[in-house]
């Protein structure tokens, strides 16, 4: 095993919860087979967070040598959906979290010129629905949608209640060509990391909008490898809702094809870790991107580079989508083929 040392009984420092073991170890990735429902994630000083099975509450292990992040529950397959922690730092203070990390910026000002041109909008992987409620209090009268699986992120979405909020998955939507615009905004794109889930998830957007709707989406440019910079030397030192200053740091546990998965731990300022989150997110490129709006329906309008409609470039940090409901979803066709044949987009000489 590589374990050594005592197991013995502690209280957690912050919550007083029980903490079942300490254990000295030579290997803490060893930790993970010895501990059950323990990742280590990476090595360095100080202690490991999991959950402790009894009480669903943080525990801390401490090890003998280096010491890492630990997302101590099973994973989901989206972003800032892992169980963790609840009376650490609970999915309400998480969603808090996000509106103070993510300020409205020129990204939702993109948007937002398309929701108030579109009679009625879905918001598919809404989050708190800020852009939503910005909609309405710019004199949208229209329809207004939000989907998302996250429940804390809707609580604060349905602050607004002038706006229909659903929770689901966006391959699990039944709409039937009911919406002008569907958007997926900050990225929920990338959330679709397996095969089957873009393309379901494509599919019954394009049900939800009528045949000539708009879906637009932004989503990160592979070729900038934004995942580089996700690593514990880039800390980001916030505070918090409630007061609390925090410290989040990201760490790049694999990167295989084009899926990235990734850890938040939302840490205090000197590193005990509150919560950790566990995410995997797909870098399409932009022939991954047209194959596959191709066999979902869509037709591709207009690319962009930036929020101000600039040109895309092979260096830009995003690639923005506009495309239109032409026709329903042609079925077969799988993905993989699709995109093996990495079709020659001859529309943007810039992207080579
Ligand atoms: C980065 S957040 C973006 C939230 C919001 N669109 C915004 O602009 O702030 C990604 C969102 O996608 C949601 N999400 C994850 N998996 C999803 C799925 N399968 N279908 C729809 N939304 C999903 C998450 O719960 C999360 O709220």
């Amino acid at each position: 095993m590589g374990r050594t040392g005592t197991v013995r009984p502690a209280t957690h420092p912050l919550t007083g919860f029980l903490v079942t073991a300490t254990i000295e170890i030579d290997h803490p990735t060893e930790l993970a087979a010895g501990a059950g429902a323990v990742w280590v994630t990476h090595l360095g000083p100080g202690t490991v967070s999991r959950i402790d099975p009894a009480t669903e509450a943080v525990a801390t292990i401490k090890v003998g040598r280096g010491q890492g992040h630990a997302a101590g529950c099973p994973r989901r397959d989206s972003w800032r959906t892992v169980r963790h922690t609840a009376s650490m730092y609970s999915d309400a203070d998480a969603a808090a979290l996000y509106d103070l990390l993510n300020p409205w910026g020129p990204s939702d000002d993109f948007y937002l010129s398309y929701l108030l041109e579109a009679p009625s909008v879905l918001d598919v992987g809404c989050g708190t629905g800020v852009l939503q409620h910005r909609a309405r209090e710019s004199g949208h009268t229209g329809r207004l949608c939000g989907l998302d699986p996250d429940g804390a992120a809707l609580d604060r979405a349905r602050t607004l209640g002038d706006v229909q909020w659903v929770q689901g998955r966006a391959a699990d939507m039944a709409w039937d060509r009911e919406f002008a615009l569907a958007v997926m905004a900050s990225n929920v794109f990338q959330v679709f990391v397996t095969d089957e889930e873009l393309r379901a998830s494509l599919a019954t957007t394009r049900a939800a909008l009528v045949d000539g709707g708009l879906l637009v989406f932004g989503t990160r440019n592979p070729r900038v490898r934004e995942w580089e910079h996700w690593n514990p030397s880039n800390p980001l030192d916030v505070v918090d809702h409630a007061g609390r200053e925090l410290r989040i740091v990201y760490h790049v546990e694999s990167v295989t094809d084009d899926v990235v998965t990734f850890t938040e731990t939302t840490a205090t300022r000197d590193g005990e870790p509150l919560r950790v989150d566990r995410a995997s997110l797909r870098f399409l490129d932009v022939e991954g991107l047209d194959a596959v709006l191709g066999g979902a329906g869509f037709e591709v309008e207009a690319w962009y580079g930036d929020w101000s409609r600039g040109p895309l470039t092979p260096t830009s940090d995003d690639i923005i989508v506009v495309a239109r409901a032409t026709r329903s979803t042609r079925p077969g066709e799988p993905l993989e083929d699709i995109a093996a044949e990495r079709v020659k987009i001859e529309r943007f000489p810039g992207w080579r």
